[in-house]
């Protein structure tokens, strides 16, 4: 039989394209979701458990029953606007959560786990694009929390050897370029599929969030990463956790190094649609740095990884053709 890895948010969007990537590399993956925010119709590749990793009672009876030998982590809230009118609930989800799972793969004695970090741990950056050694500097209880836990991790490395790869995420966008999987959050933030619901007049204009930032079109510069490509991370990393020294908690930036701005990013859209996005100029968002670009050296190094879908047209022509699917479904 594959080898079942517990993957926590499976039901969620990186999680689900994770699935797909570990059920390809031969593994089985167990999701365990508490299907809050994630989808049933996501979980294809392995068994879903329903649970939540505040209920310790029924995470114990899932890792009984498979005996996963690794974790990835994805489970979480993710949105850095509610972490700030909300902060117990994402210091509740995110880090008791992940505390009650490091707990509970002590007790059960699984010394393996790749965990979902993010960029925002470094809030404003002194330097661009950011190596993994630039100082954690969070803007918002969504970024601490996710700081937080990476710390967890390294102390339960230090003190039980736990092996651990927290992999910072830049912007996750792009779906499954066979059509199985793509992104469904409600509510949306994110920039590409607000757009393409304003394109699609499902919405009205997408706002821009401010032109007057010190970069080439005065919009904010992101480093755009395709998910199937932060999936086949989550691999590498797993089989990282596999044969690095017992106690290790390392940290990767999953970016590509290059950034592009709001703009560039709608006529993207504009390029794969043959349409141009209603946009209308609003004011800053509150909390948005100007330019978040990674230094993904460390990834390609250390994990072999190498985005091969992440080109920004490719990411935006995924992301169409999903929510194209799933609006005639
Ligand atoms: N934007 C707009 N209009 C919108 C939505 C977004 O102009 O309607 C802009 C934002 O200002 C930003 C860019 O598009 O410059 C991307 O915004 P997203 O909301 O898609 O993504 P963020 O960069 O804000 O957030 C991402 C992750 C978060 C993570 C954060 C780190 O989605 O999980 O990076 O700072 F916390």
């Amino acid at each position: 039989m594959a080898r079942p890895i517990l993957v926590t948010g499976g039901a969620g969007y990186i999680g689900s394209h994770a699935a797909k990537a570990l059920a390809k590399a031969g593994y089985l993956p167990v999701t365990y979701d508490n299907l809050g925010h994630g989808h049933r119709a996501a979980v294809r590749w392995g068994p879903l458990e329903e649970g939540d990793l505040l209920e310790p009672a029924r995470l114990d009876a899932v890792l009984r029953k498979w005996r996963p030998e690794a974790v990835l982590h994805f489970a979480g809230l993710i949105s850095v606007g509610e972490s700030v009118e909300n902060p117990g609930l994402y210091y509740q989800h995110n880090l008791v959560a992940s505390l009650n799972l490091a707990q509970a793969m002590r007790a059960h004695d699984i010394g393996r786990i790749v965990f979902s970090s993010t960029a925002a741990v470094y809030g404003t950056p002194d330097v661009v694009p950011i190596p993994e050694t630039a100082p954690m500097r969070p803007l918002n209880p969504y970024g601490a929390s996710k700081a937080m836990v990476e710390a967890v991790l390294a102390d339960f490395g230090q003190a039980h050897g736990l092996r651990s790869v927290a992999l910072r995420y830049f912007n996750a966008a792009g779906a499954d370029p066979d059509g199985e999987t793509g992104e469904a959050h409600e509510p949306e933030t994110h920039l590409i599929p607000l757009a393409l619901d304003a394109l699609e007049g499902r919405r009205g204009p997408l706002t821009i969030y401010g032109d007057d930032y010190p970069t080439p079109d005065g919009t904010c510069l992101r480093d755009y990463v395709h998910v199937s490509d932060l999936a086949t991370a989550h691999v590498q990393a797993l089989e990282y956790t596999g044969t690095c020294e017992a106690g290790t908690s390392a940290a990767f930036n999953l970016g590509t190094g290059t950034g592009y701005s709001v703009r560039q990013v709608l006529d993207s859209i504009g390029r794969a649609s043959g349409k141009t996005v209603p946009v209308r100029l609003g004011p800053r968002r509150p909390g948005d740095s100007s330019a978040l670009v990674a230094d993904p050296a460390r990834a390609r190094a250390i994990l072999g990884w190498k985005p091969e879908l992440s080109d920004i047209d490719m990411i935006v022509q995924t992301a169409l053709a999903w929510i194209s699917r799933e609006e005639a479904a």
